[in-house]
C-alpha cells in the first residue's frame, strides 16, 4: 500500500519539525508493509509571499487528492499587518472548514520522565492520558443571529441533532480504542442547547454498549482537570468549552512542544502540533519535533488505521525521552543528553 501525504510545512519552524516527522514516517514505513509518497503545499505566510494568497487554490486541490495532511505551523510578524483575510491564520481556519474537519482530537499525555514539566505536582498527574474530542466547526463561534452595535454584542449557540450524533459517535470509536469512558461537557443546567446535546450523546451512547459514559458541567470540568485529572478518558464537548479545556488539558504534560492534535471527520484529516511557528527559535535548529512526529502518529492512528505503526511511533517516543534525550524546551527536565530537532527527529527514527 502507498499513502499519499499532503505535507504543509508553513512557516517560522514548520519546515524544520515537519522534515523530522517525515523522518519518522520513512523509518516506520520501512519495517511496515505500506509506504508513503509526499506532496508538498504552500500556506501561510510563504504561501501569501510567493502566490498573494495564504491559501491557494492549488493547497487544497493537492490536500483533497491526499490521504492525509501534515501540517507544521503557520505565521508570523512578518504578515501581521495584513489585512484579516491576508492572514496566515485566516488561510488555516479556511482550510480546517473547505475540508469539513468538525472533530478536533487532542490528547494529553503526561510522559513519566517528564513529569517535572508539568505545571501541576507529579501526584497529580502521574499517569495522565486523556482525550479531548472538541466539536470544531460549529456552536457559538459559527452560530446565527451574531452581531454587534455601538453598545450592543451577540452570538448564538446553534447545535442540530445531526452535529451532536457526528462528534459523539467519533468520541465513543475513539473511546473504544482506548479505556472505554467518554464525559461529556455540557452546561445542561442553564443553556437548552446543552440539553439537547446531553440527549443525543445519550442517544448514540446505547450504540456502544462497552463504553460507560457520564456527563460533567463545564465549569466542574474545569476544576476536575486541575484536582484530579485520571479520572479521564475522553472528554467529549462543543467548540467553545472544547477551545477552553483543551488548552487548558495541554498545560498537564507541560512543553507545547510535545503536544499534537487531529482534526477528523472528513475524508482527509489534518494532523499538527498544537503550538505555532515559533519565530523567536526558527532557524536555528532547536525546536522540538516531538508534537509534530506524535502528529504524524495520530495520523497513522486515526487517518490512516495503520495502529501498529501509530505504537511504534509512541513507543519510540517515549524510549527517546526515557533515555534522557531533550530539546532546549526540555533540557532541564533530566537531561542526559541536549539535542538538535534534527538528532531527535533521527533518534526517534532509529
Ligand atoms: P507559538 O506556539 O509559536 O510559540 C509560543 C512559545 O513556545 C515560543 O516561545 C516558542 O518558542 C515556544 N515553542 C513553540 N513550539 C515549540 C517547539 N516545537 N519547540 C520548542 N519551543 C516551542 O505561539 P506564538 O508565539 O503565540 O505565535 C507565533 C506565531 O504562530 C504567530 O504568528 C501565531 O499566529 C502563529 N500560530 C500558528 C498556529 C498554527 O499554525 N496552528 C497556532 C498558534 C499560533
Ligand atoms: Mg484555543
Amino acid at each position: 500500500k502507498k499513502y499519499k501525504i499532503a505535507l504543509i510545512k508553513g512557516d517560522g519552524i514548520g519546515p524544520e519539525i515537519v522534515d523530522e516527522a517525515v523522518k519518522v514516517l520513512d523509518a516506520v514505513a520501512s519495517c511496515s508493509d505500506f509506504s508513503f509518497s509526499y506532496e508538498e503545499a504552500l500556506m501561510g505566510g510563504c504561501a501569501y509571499d510567493i502566490a498573494g494568497d495564504p491559501l491557494p487554490k492549488e493547497t487544497i486541490n493537492i490536500a483533497l487528492n491526499s490521504d492525509a495532511v501534515l501540517f507544521g505551523a503557520i505565521g508570523g510578524e512578518k504578515w501581521d499587518t495584513l489585512p484579516r483575510e491576508m492572514r496566515p491564520e485566516s488561510g488555516l481556519l479556511r482550510f480546517r472548514k473547505e475540508l469539513g474537519v468538525y472533530a478536533n482530537l487532542r490528547p494529553a499525555v503526561v510522559y513519566d520522565e517528564l513529569i517535572n514539566a508539568s505545571s501541576l505536582k507529579a501526584s497529580v498527574v502521574k499517569g495522565v492520558d486523556l482525550m479531548v474530542v472538541r466539536e470544531l466547526i460549529g456552536g457559538i463561534y459559527f452560530g446565527e443571529p451574531k452581531g454587534r452595535t455601538a453598545d450592543k454584542g451577540w452570538n448564538t449557540m446553534v447545535y442540530t441533532r445531526d452535529e451532536i450524533v457526528r462528534i459523539a459517535h467519533q468520541a465513543f470509536k475513539i473511546a473504544m480504542q482506548r479505556s472505554k469512558r467518554v464525559c461529556s461537557v455540557d452546561k445542561a443546567n442553564v443553556l437548552d442547547v446543552s440539553q439537547l446535546w446531553r440527549d443525543t450523546v445519550i442517544e448514540v451512547a446505547k450504540e456502544y454498549p462497552e463504553v460507560e459514559l457520564s456527563h460533567m458541567y463545564v465549569d466542574n470540568a474545569a476544576m476536575q482537570l486541575i484536582r484530579d485529572p485520571r479520572q479521564f478518558d475522553v472528554m467529549l464537548t462543543g467548540n467553545i468549552f472544547g477551545d477552553i479545556l483543551s488548552d487548558e488539558a495541554s498545560m498537564l504534560s507541560g512543553s507545547i512542544g510535545l503536544l499534537p492534535s487531529a482534526s477528523v471527520g472528513a475524508k482527509i484529516g489534518v494532523y499538527e502540533p498544537i503550538h505555532g511557528s515559533a519565530p523567536d527559535i526558527a532557524g536555528q535548529g532547536i525546536a522540538n519535533p516531538i508534537a509534530t512526529i506524535a502528529s504524524a502518529s495520530m495520523m497513522l492512528r486515526y487517518g490512516l488505521d495503520e495502529i501498529a505503526a501509530a505504537k511504534k511511533i509512541d513507543d519510540a517516543i517515549k524510549k527517546a525521552l526515557s533515555e534522557g534525550y531533550r530539546t532546549q524546551d526540555l533540557a532541564q527536565f533530566d537531561a542526559k543528553e541536549v539535542c538538535s530537532t534534527s538528532e531527535m527527529g533521527s533518534i526517534i527514527a532509529n
